[in-house]
C-alpha cells in the first residue's frame, strides 16, 4: 500500500504549522491525572525540539565517504518536518545512498505533549527515484502509515532498524539510554545527538570508556538553536521568534554522539604543564589528582587523574586511557569522614578544603596517560 497519507505535504515549508503542533484539546482533570499530565508534558517537552538543518550539515559533512550504498535510518523524524530527512533526501545522489527510511512517531496517550504532531504513526521509504533534477519532498516519495504508534522500540520500528545500516537522529532525550542500548544490541552504526552529560550514564559510559562511542566533531562549546512547539514556553535568554511565529530555543551541553570513526579524534592534546605537587590536590575518597581544567593536565604524571568531563572533546584513545569516572571509583564519604563536613549526594570525588570540610566536585572522568 503506498501513499496514504498526502497530508498536503510539500516538505518542510508548506506543511502547515498548526498541523504538525496543533492546540492542545482543554479537558477536565483530577489532582492525580493533572500531576501525572504535568509530568509526562514536562518529560515530552525536552523531547520536542527539532534539529536545524545547519547543524546538520556541520556534522555530516566529516562522515560522506561512511554514506555510499549504504541504507540510512532517521526513525525519531517526522519526514515532514525532519531536517534529517531533507539533508538525506537533498544530498541522497551525491552521498550515493541506497536507502533513506524515516519513520514518526505518535504518542498514543491524548493528554502527552506533542501528541498530534501527526495524526497517524507514519514511515516514508526513498530509494532515489527522483523525477528531473528537483529534490523529492516527503508528499512526492509517498508517506505510508505505520500500524502501531512508531516508537522506534516497536516491532514493525525494529524490522525498520534491521535494514539499515547507519541511524542518524536526534532522538528523544528521555529515552537516550534505551535508546543507545539498541543502537548497539544490534550493532548499527550512528550519529546522533544528545547532551553531553549522558555519558555519564551507567549504560552508556562503558562505551567511552571502551572506544564504542565517542563525541562528534562539530559541537565542542557553547549552546544550539533548536525549533519547539508552539506552546513551549520560552522565557529563556537566548530564546526567539521568528516572523512566521516559529519558536526556537538555545540549549546548552549538546554533542554528537557516534561510532563513526574521524582523524581528529586520533590528533594528540599538546600538553604544556609539568606536575609539582602542591599544584594538585587529591581527592579524599579516590586515589587521583584532581586536574580542573583539561589543558593542565601534566605532561609527566603517569597516575590516574580527574578531569571534567569536557576532557572528552580532546579525548585521543591512542593517549589516554580511560579508567573510569567519579560514579564508578569514588568511595562512599561515610567511610571516609564524619557527617556534617561534607554535602551528601550521589557518588562524586571530594577534596578537603584543608579544615576538616570537604568541596563536593562535579563528575570527572579518571584518565592514565598511556605514554609514559
Ligand atoms: C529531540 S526530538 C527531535 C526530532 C527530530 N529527530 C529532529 O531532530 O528534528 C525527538 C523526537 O522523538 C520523538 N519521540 C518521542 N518518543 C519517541 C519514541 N518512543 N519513539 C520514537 N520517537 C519518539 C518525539 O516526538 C520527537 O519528535
Amino acid at each position: 500500500m503506498k501513499t496514504l497519507l498526502k497530508i498536503g505535504a510539500k516538505g518542510l515549508g508548506p506543511v502547515p504549522h498548526e498541523k504538525r503542533f496543533p492546540i492542545r484539546k482543554i479537558r477536565k482533570m483530577t489532582t492525580t491525572t493533572r500531576n501525572r499530565d504535568f509530568h509526562e508534558a514536562k518529560q515530552a517537552k525536552k523531547d520536542e525540539f527539532y534539529t536545524s538543518l545547519r547543524d546538520i550539515e556541520l556534522e555530516l559533512r566529516h562522515y560522506s565517504h561512511y554514506f555510499e550504498g549504504k541504507v540510512v535510518y532517521c526513525n525519531c523524524d517526522d519526514p515532514r518536518a525532519s531536517n534529517f530527512f531533507r539533508y538525506f533526501s537533498t544530498n541522497f545522489e551525491e552521498l550515493g545512498l541506497k536507502k533513506l527510511i524515516t519513520t514518526c512517531y505518535r504518542s498514543q496517550d491524548a493528554s502527552h505533549f506533542g501528541e498530534g504532531d501527526s495524526d497517524h504513526a507514519v514511515y516514508l521509504e526513498y530509494a532515489g527515484e527522483k523525477s528531473g533534477n528537483s529534490v523529492p519532498d516527503a508528499g512526492d516519495i509517498g508517506i505510508k502509515a505505520l500500524s502501531g504508534d512508531g516508537d522506534f522500540r516497536s516491532a514493525e520500528s525494529l524490522r525498520l532498524l534491521q535494514q539499515a545500516d547507519i541511524v542518524v537522529t536526534n532522538p528523544p532525550f528521555s529515552l537516550f539510554r534505551e535508546y543507545v542500548n539498541q543502537l548497539v544490541e544490534n550493532e548499527k552504526k550512528f550519529l546522533i545527538i544528545g547532551n553531553m552529560n549522558a555519558l555519564t550514564y551507567k549504560e552508556i559510559f562503558p562505551l567511552f570508556q571502551n572506544n564504542k562511542m565517542w563525541y562528534g566533531l562539530s559541537i565542542r562549546s557553547g549552546d544550539r538553536e533548536f525549533r519547539v512547539p508552539d506552546d513551549y514556553p520560552i522565557t529563556a535568554a537566548g530564546s526567539r521568534v521568528d516572523a512566521d511565529g516559529n519558536k526556537f530555543i538555545r540549549v546548552k551541553g549538546v554533542r554528537w554522539f557516534t561510532n563513526l570513526d574521524y582523524p581528529g579524534r586520533h590528533e594528540e592534546l599538546n600538553l604544556h604543564m609539568r606536575y609539582r605537587q602542591g599544584d594538585y590536590s587529591k581527592y579524599a575518597n579516590f586515589d587521583a589528582i584532581d586536574v580542573s581544567k583539561t589543558m593542565n593536565i601534566p605532561i609527566d604524571y603517569a597516575d590516574p587523574m580527574g578531569v571534567p568531563i569536557s576532557f572528552l572533546d580532546k579525548y585521543s584513545p591512542e593517549q589516554f586511557e580511560i579508567i573510569g569516572s567519579s560514579k564508578t571509583l569514588s568511595r562512599p564519604m561515610s567511610e571516609v569522614a564524619t557527617k556534617g563536613t561534607y554535602q551528601q549526594g550521589g557518588p562524586r570525588f571530594y577534596l578537603p578544603n584543608g579544615d576538616g570540610t570537604y568541596r563536593r566536585m562535579y563528575d570527572r572522568i579518571v584518565i592514565r596517560n598511556k605514554q609514559l
